[in-house]
């Protein structure tokens, strides 16, 4: 049902090829310092990084570099660029590269000024944020996360072996971000897929919850249509611009808040494939793909109209002649044949989990009550266990 609810989503999006040559008038907003941000170099090979720093250097800019960013970003490296960001005085934080990237970004805007602990503050506690937010901008560079217009940071503490996302709210979203697809093309396919995954994970998450005729069923079915089309052809050739622009456009819109409302969103599959992250450092969007089979199985009962629908109205299961249970099993059953033709991992052990691990892991995942079917820590271990045997 759609109650009452307030929309409001303040990132200003630039999108398309060239789209790059906005930052200049952005840039305009902001002072002089700006911190550059990015990962492991991948933005130096495919010369993104060269064409951000003529455009910063050319408006006159001051630049510190926060190079590094791993996929999964830690505590540790949170602390090293709060550091950066306070010491130079940065008035913007421009973020080059993938979701880690932009939610790392997101991190340091809120704790280069925090006089606690964020990893306690923020990422444990959840507390509003009281203190100076330096501005964040984002180029994207690989597809999935969403963290292009929304407040999602997610931190990998090591020591504690959690890894625990925070959904900041509008005053933490990216001022702006550049969506190029074509800087895209040179995802490896493994990134690719897993973000493509990442995707249809999240729409999932907000699609199965809730059982009233909601509007934002409807856009996700359209989401999710488009999605799985796009992806195909994406495989096939990843250098196809309509195909990629398309998947770009549904991963901004599959989770920047829209869709959610009027949902109570489920949000399973990522608080077990992050706690399988905290324990293995995997792929975010292959520990999704993981968990998503055995889950989906394990809740279909208890929300057996929406799986029927789903199957009906996204993967075109003819009807007739089947039962409800037949109908939503076959939409789950074309769901995996289609992971298995992307190259998604299905099986946990090729994310390095063993049965060691599944204990931890099954204690490290904080139980949502959104879904269809609110889990125990046994049915989670069930779940856990059958990834090991996909
Ligand atoms: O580090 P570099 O060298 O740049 O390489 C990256 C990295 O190895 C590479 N890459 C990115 N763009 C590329 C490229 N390689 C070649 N060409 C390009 N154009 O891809 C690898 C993965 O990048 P990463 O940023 O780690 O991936 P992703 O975008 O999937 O982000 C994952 C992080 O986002 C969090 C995840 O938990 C994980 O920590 N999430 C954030 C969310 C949010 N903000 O709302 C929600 C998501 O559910 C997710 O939890
Ligand atoms: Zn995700």
């Amino acid at each position: 049902m759609l109650g009452k609810f307030v929309y409001a989503n303040p990132t200003k999006l630039y999108f398309g090829e060239n789209s790059l040559e906005y930052l200049t008038g952005e840039l305009e907003r902001y002072g002089k310092n700006i911190m550059l941000v990015y990962g492991g170099g991948s933005i130096k090979k495919n010369g993104i990084y060269a064409k951000v720093v003529q455009l910063l250097t050319g408006s006159g800019k001051t630049v510190f570099e926060d190079a590094g960013v791993m996929s999964n970003p830690t505590l540790e490296k949170l602390y090293e660029g709060c550091r950066i960001a306070k010491e130079n005085k940065v008035d913007l934080i421009l973020a080059v590269g993938g979701g880690s990237v932009c939610d790392y970004a997101k991190a340091v805007s809120v704790a280069a000024y925090c006089e606690e602990d964020p990893w306690g503050k923020y990422y444990l506690r959840k507390e509003e944020v009281n203190n100076k937010i330096i501005p964040v901008g984002c180029v994207l560079t690989m597809v999935g996360t969403g963290s292009e217009m929304n407040g999602g940071s997610v931190i990998t503490n090591h020591a504690a072996k959690a890894k625990i996302g925070r959904v900041f709210g509008e005053e933490v979203f990216p001022r702006f971000s550049i969506l190029d697809p074509t800087y895209t093309f040179t995802l490896p396919r493994y990134q690719m897929v897993a973000g493509f995954f990442d995707i249809m994970s999240h729409i999932l998450e907000q699609y199965f919850s809730g059982t009233d005729d909601n509007t934002s069923d409807y856009i996700m079915e359209g989401l999710l249509r488009s999605l799985i089309h796009s992806s195909r052809i994406a495989v096939k050739n990843p250098n196809d611009y309509e195909a990629r622009s398309n998947i770009m456009w549904t991963a901004t819109w599959a989770l920047n808040t829209l869709v959610a409302k009027g949902k109570t969103t489920d949000w399973m599959v990522h608080m077990i494939g992050q706690s399988i992250g905290a324990y293995t450092d995997a792929t975010h969007g292959m520990t999704l793909a993981a968990v998503s089979m055995p889950y989906y199985r394990h809740i279909l009962p208890y929300g057996l109209a929406k799986f029927k629908r789903y199957a009906i109205n996204v993967w075109d299961v003819r009807p007739e002649g089947k039962t409800d249970e037949q109908i939503a099993e076959a939409g789950l059953a074309e769901m995996e044949s289609y992971m298995r033709e992307l190259g998604l991992v299905l099986n946990g052990r090729e994310l390095g989990m063993d049965e060691t691990m599944l204990e931890g892991i099954a204690q490290g995942s904080f139980i949502l009550e959104g879904g269809y079917k609110v889990l125990n820590k046994d049915e989670i271990m069930a779940i856990l266990k059958e990834t090991l045997q996909a």
